[in-house]
């Protein structure tokens, strides 16, 4: 199944990693890259466009300089526009200038596809989401954001360091925002079938959890700048859960509204991805300790929600 367009805005990183994964997927019969630094886009796409030939994809790849009108008529639309972490910064401290950022290119882009499906990757995680979503007017089914796949990859990358084994064979869910407060929860994770609990020591799956908590940080600190390859994959495979309806279960940044006792608050939770977006938020049975992270975490977003409602952009 394929799509006539999907767009990614941003075309940094994150942004030109996205295209390149959703291009080699082969999800669209166009991927329309977008940034506002006049070449970068294009150069990227171009480049991306080249290895058609060697790589055996077909999606045609283009660029724009903040060209609003080529995009029009995208299915799925991935923003990744606004600035990254530099060391001793939180994903928190980007608000100020990525908040703008956001409102303007979900302004720009729903004008010209107002059926499009919107995934929000640039930080903070949660309350960009929540902007775009009040920048489109659009259900929040068709507007959500990404984090959950990246950290639950990590999670999972470093189970499969501890255990010697693949990480295919980790099955693992992540709840909550994308912080130092996110929740990961060992007693839903398994190996193959087998609970992890019974394959690696509490102190062991401790390290394991704080070093996923801090997995961002971990890799601004070794880079100057924050990660690309992952996230960037992580927000390719959920487009392609929803271009070819795949109904997968993912952890995914979605508006509650009364799930797990939250409300009017963007927040990782378990959903089912479809050709409709969010096609239903799971509810999973939650041990007292896992709501009480869960409600930090919560806590920890609405306080930089809050800050979004301060600077009166919507
Ligand atoms: P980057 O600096 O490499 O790329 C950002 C791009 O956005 C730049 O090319 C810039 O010119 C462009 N841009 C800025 N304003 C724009 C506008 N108004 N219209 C179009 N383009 C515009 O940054 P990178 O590494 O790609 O990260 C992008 C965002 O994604 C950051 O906010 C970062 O924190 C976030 N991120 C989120 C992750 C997640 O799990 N949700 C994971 C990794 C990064
Ligand atoms: C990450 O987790 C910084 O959000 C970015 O890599």
């Amino acid at each position: 199944m394929k799509i006539d367009k999907i767009t990614v805005i941003g075309a940094g990183n994150v942004g030109a990693t996205v295209a390149n994964v959703v291009a080699h997927k082969d999800l669209a019969k166009e991927v329309v890259l977008v940034d506002i630094k006049k070449g970068v886009a294009e150069g990227k796409a171009l480049d991306i466009w080249q290895s058609a030939s060697i790589l055996d994809f077909n999606s045609r790849v283009v660029g724009v300089t903040d060209d609003y009108l080529r995009t029009k008529g995208s299915g799925v639309i991935v923003i990744t526009s606004g600035l990254p972490r530099k060391p001793g910064m939180s994903r928190d401290d980007l608000i100020k200038t990525n908040a703008s950022i956001v409102k303007e290119v979900t302004e720009k882009a729903v004008k010209y596809s107002p059926d499009a499906i919107i995934i929000i990757v640039s930080n903070p995680l949660d309350v960009m989401t929540y902007a775009a979503y009040l920048a489109s007017n659009k259900p929040s089914h068709k507007v959500f954001g990404m984090a959950g796949i990246l950290d639950t990859a990590r999670y999972r990358a470093f189970i499969a360091e501890a255990l010697d084994i693949s990480p295919k064979g980790v099955h693992a869910l992540l709840l909550g925002g994308h912080g130092d407060t996110m929740v990961p929860l060992p007693k839903h994770t398994s190996v193959s079938g087998i609970p992890l609990i019974e394959l690696l020591g509490k102190d062991q799956i401790d390290a394991i959890v704080e070093r996923t908590k801090k997995g961002g940080g971990e890799l601004v600190s070794l880079m100057g700048t924050s990660a690309w390859y992952a996230p960037g994959a992580a927000a390719a495979q959920m487009v392609e859960a929803i271009v070819r309806d795949q109904k997968r279960i993912f952890p995914c940044c979605t508006l509650l509204n009364g799930e797990y006792g939250l409300k009017d608050v963007y927040l990782g939770v378990p959903v089912i991805l479809g050709k409709n977006g969010i096609e239903k938020i799971i509810q999973m049975d939650l041990d007292t300790e896992e709501k009480k992270h869960l409600n930090v975490s919560a806590k920890a977003v609405k306080d930089v929600m809050k800050v979004l409602d301060d600077m009166k952009l919507f």
